[in-house]
């Protein structure tokens, strides 16, 4: 969380005391708006407000018809809720290593393509781009969808648009650590008819075709889902959330960019660290300079000679859940609640690629040893900023 306050308190409060705060025929219409406003923003056709990220991902891959017998591939670094949005909806996640970049390897993606393959996931982690010229390029050939996991990445862009739009579907969160938040939230974005009429559907299947006029113009029929409906609380918080956006934004790219400037040689005042590659920087969030060094050991060294002179930092092999090792219910393939329901075992997933193993993605593991995250505020000035790249710069 950047930056919250009495205008969020405002909002919610203006919407508790209208006693009107259903999401659908409320008077205040919060979640609509901010729908229309994350649209106007972004250049999405369509976008539907949810529950969390985790929410979006599993209703744009129900949107695209994706289930048993269907293969998304994910990058072997990213939360684990992106793999199990694949499982949640029937399908097996097939892990690719990262790019230098830290973003899906689309080498890799090519590599392990296959008859079943239906999605490839780029995943925005910290906010960085993928790239995407590549992978679309990819997606045309051999005939998958990409959906876009940038629920790291509220506000990105890649040259020039924004991230969750390039691709089939995008998902973003409004959880608690992400750009702007809502607490818990999630959004979803499409330019796809239909993938938005079975998303609708979908994520909420009970209240749908019983409130409002939701169905109206509607051609998708009815199915089963689940509910991962929002109040109007959320989508107040979220309207002030989005005012806030650019200023976090440009502030975290300021103080990024001033940052590496200091301290990184590419930066070219003299600094001596290496900054990770960018598919692209002016469009990457900034929320973290990524640091890379050429081992582990000296990676740890800078990483504790900082921490003992003030300056934290996160090396992210040490993420947990955020690499495919740690994903206990994937790697251990119990991929549901009843044997029944669960992906892995079922007749459709015979023979597809969920053979994990956990030095099945030495790259990623690798890259995630040697880099340091240093975590950027939007809120430092000049002088702090001077200070972090002080004791950098002596590491
Ligand atoms: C890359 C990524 N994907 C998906 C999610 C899921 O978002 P949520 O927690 O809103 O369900 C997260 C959340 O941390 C995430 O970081």
């Amino acid at each position: 969380m950047y930056r919250i306050g009495q205008e969020e308190i405002n909002a919610v409060g203006r919407a508790i005391l209208s006693r009107d705060f259903f999401k659908i025929n409320g008077s205040g219409r919060e979640v609509y708006n901010f729908e229309e406003e994350w649209k106007q923003l972004t250049g999405a056709k369509y976008a539907l407000t949810m529950t969390s990220g985790f929410a979006a991902l599993s209703s744009a891959l129900i949107g695209m018809g994706i289930g048993p017998g269907d293969e998304v591939i994910v990058p072997a670094y990213t939360y684990i809720a992106s793999a199990l949005a694949v499982t949640s909806v029937g399908a097996i996640p097939v892990i690719a290593e990262v790019d230098d970049t830290l973003t899906i390897d689309v080498a890799d993606v090519e590599k392990k393509l296959s008859p079943h393959t239906k999605a490839v996931m780029p995943v925005y982690i910290q906010g960085f781009p993928a790239d995407l010229d590549a992978l679309t390029a990819l997606a045309k050939k051999y005939g998958f969808k990409i959906i876009e996991d940038a629920c790291q990445a509220d506000g990105g862009m890649y040259h020039g648009r924004y991230l969750g739009t390039i691709g089939d579907a995008g998902a973003f969160s409004f959880n608690y650590f992400k750009v702007i938040t809502s607490g818990e939230g999630g959004a979803m974005v499409t330019g796809d008819r239909t993938i938005y009429e079975r998303a609708l559907i979908y994520h909420d299947a009970s209240a749908v075709a019983f409130f409002g006029d939701q169905l109206n113009g509607i051609d998708q029929p009815l199915f089963g889902g689940t509910e991962f409906r929002v109040s109007d609380l959320t989508g107040a918080i979220l309207r002030e959330q989005l005012k806030r956006m650019p200023g976090i934004l440009s502030d975290l790219r300021r103080n990024r960019t001033l940052l590496t400037k200091l301290t990184c040689a590419e930066g070219g005042a003299g600094g001596k660290h290496c900054k990770a590659p960018s598919h692209d920087i002016d469009g990457d969030c900034g929320t973290t300079l990524p640091l890379r060094f050429d081992s582990a050991e000296e990676c740890r060294a800078f990483q504790q000679k900082a921490a003992e002179k003030g300056v934290g930092t996160t090396v992210p092999i040490d993420t947990g859940k955020h690499i495919y090792t740690n994903w206990t219910q994937i790697m251990e393939k119990r991929g549901a609640l009843h044997p029944a329901m669960d992906p892995f075992l079922m007749e459709a997933n015979k023979g597809l690629q969920h053979n994990y193993s956990a030095d099945m993605c030495p790259r990623t593991l690798d890259l995630l040893s040697r880099t340091a995250y240093v975590m950027i505020s939007p809120d430092w000035d000049e002088a702090e900023i001077g200070r972090i790249a002080d004791v950098i710069n002596n590491c």
